[in-house]
């Protein structure tokens, strides 16, 4: 049995940041500007903590501004409102990330809706997902977005191809559909009343899992030579490293799927790399339409 080819997102990424900070450095010195990204983080969830400290640190990595705003869990709906008003005004802020999920007493939808489209760069808003659905240039959700680039960058042409995601977010699963209908792929969306998940998967060219549930995706659903992205982080128990340790695995069953896959997304240094340099081009993206500066151009 031939083993996958073991996707590498993190060199991919290290790869894509290095283009980001070329045209960081361009429009500084050209445009007399530097993008700004603000991230907003409610509370002290750890593992939301770790991500937003990544985040701002590799906006600074590529020469863009970083505005960190840590709030207390108990913030308010109308604080919160209010600081996303005050950023959507500043003019130094090109970019602004709300850190999902937020505390109950907060309206997330509501949130959302109150970032400056052209600001969003998760590609939350109703207007971005519209105007993706509809086939506009809006703002691109981030892992969709670093899903498809590591697709194209494997397999070319999509078109004709039968694509399989298991799982309906917003955040993934809903804005992916449409990007890989944009490649001409047949697509389907599986979820939790999906019939026969198994028969779903083994039809599938491209297979993209989404629902975080450690390993769920099992070596005999995967088609063989297909091409695997794996979105979900999953920590689980680790008795073999001692006692109390834990360690990150996917959606898919990894040993098993390697066995049977053309090509598959290592968890971690798969997908996770991809998502953080995505907000980064968005981030360079938003600035460049907010001054009306020709994005392609910076680049040659
Ligand atoms: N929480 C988990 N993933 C994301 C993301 O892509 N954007 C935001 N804002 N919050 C998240």
């Amino acid at each position: 049995m031939t083993q996958a080819k073991i996707i590498d997102g993190k060199a991919f990424a290290a790869e894509l940041r290095a283009g980001v900070a070329a045209d960081v450095a361009v429009l500084k010195e050209k445009h007399d500007l530097t993008p700004g990204l603000a991230v907003v983080l409610l509370g002290d969830d750890p593992a939301s903590q770790i991500y937003v400290r990544n985040k701002g640190k590799q906006t600074l990595e590529t020469g863009m501004r970083s505005f960190a705003h840590h709030l207390p869990e108990s913030t308010s709906q109308a604080e919160l409102l209010a600081l996303v008003e005050s950023l959507n005004r500043d003019g130094e802020v090109h970019g602004i990330l709300v850190q999902l999920p937020l505390p109950e007493q907060i309206d997330e939808a509501a949130i959302i809706d109150a970032i400056d489209p052209a600001k969003d760069v998760d590609g939350f808003h109703v207007i971005n997902s519209g105007l993706l659905a509809t086939g506009g240039a809006g703002l691109v959700p981030c892992t969709p977005l670093g899903c498809m680039l590591m697709l194209r960058h494997e397999l070319g042409d999509m078109s004709g191809k039968k694509a399989l995601i298991i799982g309906r977010s917003n955040i993934v699963g809903k804005p992916l559909a449409q990007l890989l209908l944009n490649e001409n792929c047949t697509v389907t969306i599986a979820h939790s009343r999906t019939g026969d998940l198994a028969a779903e998967s083994r039809a599938a060219d491209i297979l993209v899992a989404a629902v975080g549930r450690a390993e769920m995706v099992r070596g005999d659903w995967i088609k063989p030579g297909a091409t695997v992205i794996d979105v979900g982080i999953n920590r689980i128990p680790a008795p073999e490293k001692g006692e109390g340790k834990t360690r990150l695995v996917g959606d898919v069953n990894f040993a098993e799927a390697c066995e049977v896959a053309g090509a598959i997304t290592p968890v971690p240094g798969g997908v996770g790399p991809m998502t953080i340099v995505c907000l980064l081009r968005n981030t360079v993206t938003a600035c460049c339409r907010q001054a009306g500066i020709d994005e392609a151009a910076l680049h040659g």
